[in-house]
C-alpha cells in the first residue's frame, strides 16, 4: 500500500484541476474570445496566468512532498515484493510517466516564463498546454481512489 495523506490527494487533484481550467480558459480566452496576435490582450488573460502561477508554485511544492515520501515507497514496493510487482507494474510505468510528463511541464512553464522569444513561444505554449492535459490525464489512471479500501483515512 502508498497511499497518500487525505489532505496530499485533495491538495494533488485540487492544484492539477485548478493548473488544467486556468490553462485551458486561457487558451479560450486568448484564441477564441480575444483577439489575433495583433492586438491588445484580453483583460481577463493576466488574472488567469497570475491564477496559474500560483498553482504552478502549490504544483512544485507538491512535486516535494510527493518525491519525499511517495515515490520512493512506491518504487521499493513494485521492486521488491514479487507479488505486489505483478499487481502494481502499470503503477510504477504510470507513476513514472507522471515524473517524466511533470519535469516536462515545469521545464516547458520555466521557458515560457524567462525565455521564450517571441517567433517560439506559440509553439512551446501549445507543447505545454498537451503535455500539461496528459499529466491531468494519467493521474487518474495512476492513483484514483476506487471503493472503500482506501477510503478509510
Ligand atoms: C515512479 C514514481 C511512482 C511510483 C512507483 C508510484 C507508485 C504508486 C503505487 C504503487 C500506488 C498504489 C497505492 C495503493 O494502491 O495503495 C500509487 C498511488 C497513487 N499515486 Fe503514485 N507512484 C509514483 C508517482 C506518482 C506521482 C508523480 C503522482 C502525482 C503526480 C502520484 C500520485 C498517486 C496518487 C494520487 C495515488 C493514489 C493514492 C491514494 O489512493 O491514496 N504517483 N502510486
Ligand atoms: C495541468 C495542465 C496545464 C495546462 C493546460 C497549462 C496551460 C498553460 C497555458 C495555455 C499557458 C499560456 C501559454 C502561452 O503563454 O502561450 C501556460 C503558461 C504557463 N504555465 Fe502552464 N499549464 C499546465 C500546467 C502547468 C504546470 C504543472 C506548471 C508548473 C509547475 C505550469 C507553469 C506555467 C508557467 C510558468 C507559465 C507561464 C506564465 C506566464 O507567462 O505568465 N503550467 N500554461
Amino acid at each position: 500500500m502508498n497511499p497518500l495523506k487525505s489532505w496530499q490527494y485533495r491538495a494533488l487533484y485540487a492544484i492539477v484541476g485548478l493548473l488544467a481550467a486556468s490553462g485551458l480558459l486561457w487558451l479560450a480566452v486568448h484564441y477564441l474570445w480575444g483577439a489575433g496576435a495583433e492586438q491588445l490582450p484580453h483583460p481577463l488573460e493576466p488574472w488567469l496566468m497570475r491564477l496559474h502561477g500560483a498553482a504552478a508554485f502549490a504544483g512544485l511544492f507538491m512535486a516535494g512532498v510527493l518525491a519525499a515520501a511517495h515515490v520512493p515507497q512506491g518504487w521499493r514496493m513494485t521492486t521488491r515484493n514479487p507479488r505486489l510487482r505483478q499487481h502494481k507494474a502499470g503503477q510504477r510505468r504510470t507513476g513514472l510517466a507522471l515524473c517524466a510528463l511533470g519535469v516536462a511541464v515545469v521545464f516547458s512553464g520555466y521557458l515560457l516564463f524567462y525565455f521564450a522569444p517571441e517567433d517560439w513561444r506559440a509553439a512551446i505554449g501549445w507543447s505545454h498546454a498537451a503535455l500539461g492535459l496528459v499529466l491531468a490525464a494519467l493521474l487518474p489512471l495512476h492513483g484514483w481512489r476506487h471503493g472503500v479500501r482506501s477510503r478509510r483515512r
